[in-house]
């Protein structure tokens, strides 16, 4: 605990804490009690130095009520669109306050406080605005970060080939695993190509018991800074008509060969001092799925071990997230056998994945995904959950597998 809330409150500056404690107030504290609690007839706003009463005043609160949650999660997360946002509204608090005290408290008494509340809000306003570097962290490239080679799994396509791509970007050699060593070849020459990287392709399948191993021990001569886990299949239809050795097969590849590569890679990223574990998991975890049983199962399995591997390993150097994407558009719905429906694109969930590691254990693609996961997925009750998310996968499902 201690040591989450000196990582948490070491992000800023102690008068940057200072303000994301007064937005949180604001946010769960003040703003609930000012719009559901404060009768109508006593509620007053200020905007721009204009007082509201009333009805006009209750009206505006949401608005109030959104910058302020705007504010707290931008200093929880320092964001970079605080600046200069954060200085402009602290700037236009500090013009409305003056003029407000000059001209309601008014003669000398409000001059004084209009002049105080300038200095000081004045004061705050310029802090913001020369702090864009606190909100722009210098970036290194992630090979400076992790070291030289990052092991994607699943590389012959889709996310695992954005993955790969991005990360060669970065600078790192890459090694491409997956079954189809054509495919895996087509995307290191590419790379090579555009990247002028180094790469290995070493061609697995990771639905055998002893795949993992397999491939952990050709990287053994390696420096992996960086293994993504990604590989990964679903299979829709209805539970007892799914073949057993399928559903056993994608344990294996969803949940054993993952488990297998990070518990192999990560002792010597910790003796380093630097590296990441990434897992492509899934919005499927946030909730049962019908029709995907097993799948939905698979990724709360990656979502729960990558998200104790970020506990366990803070402090360490080495980084982990949980990707945790909603439909994106590959190859992953004709593997699965589901009637083709529209996503995200690969890089996207790559691009999301990339700029979150470091910052938090698992991340969604998407704020409707992420209100979805976060609020809809935890509050409502599971039985309305499941029976939503069978009506939804049974349209993406053919009739022959339901
Ligand atoms: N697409 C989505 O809507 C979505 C949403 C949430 C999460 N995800 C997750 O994203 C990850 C990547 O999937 P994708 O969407 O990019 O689908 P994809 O295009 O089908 O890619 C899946 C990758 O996994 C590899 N793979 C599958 N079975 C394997 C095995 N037995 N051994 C080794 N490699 C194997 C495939 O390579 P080979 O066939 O060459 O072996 C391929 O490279 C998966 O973990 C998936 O669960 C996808």
């Amino acid at each position: 605990m201690r040591a989450w809330l000196r990582e948490v409150l070491g992000r800023r500056p102690a008068w940057m804490n200072a303000l994301l404690g007064f937005c949180a107030y604001m946010s769960f504290v003040y703003m609930p009690w000012d719009f559901f609690v404060k009768p109508v007839a006593v509620d007053e706003e200020v905007w721009f130095g204009f007082l509201l009463h009333g009805w006009a005043a209750k009206a505006t609160e949401p608005l109030h009520w959104a910058i302020y949650a705007a504010g707290t999660y931008g200093f929880w997360r320092m964001r970079p669109w605080m600046w200069p946002w954060a200085g402009v509204y602290v700037a236009q608090i500090t013009v409305a306050t003056t003029i407000w005290l000059v001209l309601n408290v008014g003669g000398m008494r409000g001059g004084l406080l209009g002049a105080a509340s300038a200095v000081v809000y004045g004061a705050l306003t310029i802090a913001l605005l020369r702090a864009r570097d606190h909100f722009q962290p210098q970036r290194r490239s992630f090979r400076d970060r992790f070291g030289e080679w990052a092991l994607v799994t699943g590389a012959s396509s889709g996310i695992g080939a954005a993955f790969a791509r991005a990360l060669a970007r970065e600078g790192h050699s890459i090694v491409l695993a997956a079954r189809r060593e054509d495919r895996l070849r087509e995307v290191a020459d590419a790379l090579s190509r555009e990247f002028g990287v180094a790469t290995r392709v070493v061609p697995v399948d990771l639905a055998t018991p002893a795949g993992a191993a397999k491939l952990a021990g050709a990287v053994a001569d390696l420096e992996i800074g960086v293994l993504v886990n990604n590989a990964g299949f679903g299979h829709a239809g209805r539970f007892e008509r799914a073949e057993e050795a399928r559903l056993v097969e994608m344990i294996q590849v969803n949940c054993a060969a993952p488990l297998v590569l990070a518990r192999r890679l990560v002792g010597p990223m910790r003796t380093r001092g630097r590296g990441a574990l990434l897992f492509t998991g899934s919005l499927a975890a946030k909730q049962p799925m019908p029709l995907h049983a097993t799948y939905a199962a698979s990724k709360a399995f990656v979502a729960l071990l990558g998200e104790a591997l970020w506990a366990e390993l803070r402090g360490s150097g080495v980084e982990v997230l949980v990707v945790e994407p909603g439909t994106t558009e590959t190859e992953f719905q004709t593997v699965a056998g589901e009637i083709p429906h529209h996503g995200e694109t690969p890089e996207r969930v790559v691009e999301v994945a990339l700029a979150a590691l470091g910052a938090q254990p698992s991340v969604g693609v998407g704020w409707w995904r992420w209100l979805r996961g976060n609020l809809g997925m935890r509050l409502l009750p599971r039985s309305l959950l499941a029976s939503v998310a069978h009506a939804v996968i049974e349209r993406q499902t053919p009739s022959a597998l339901r």
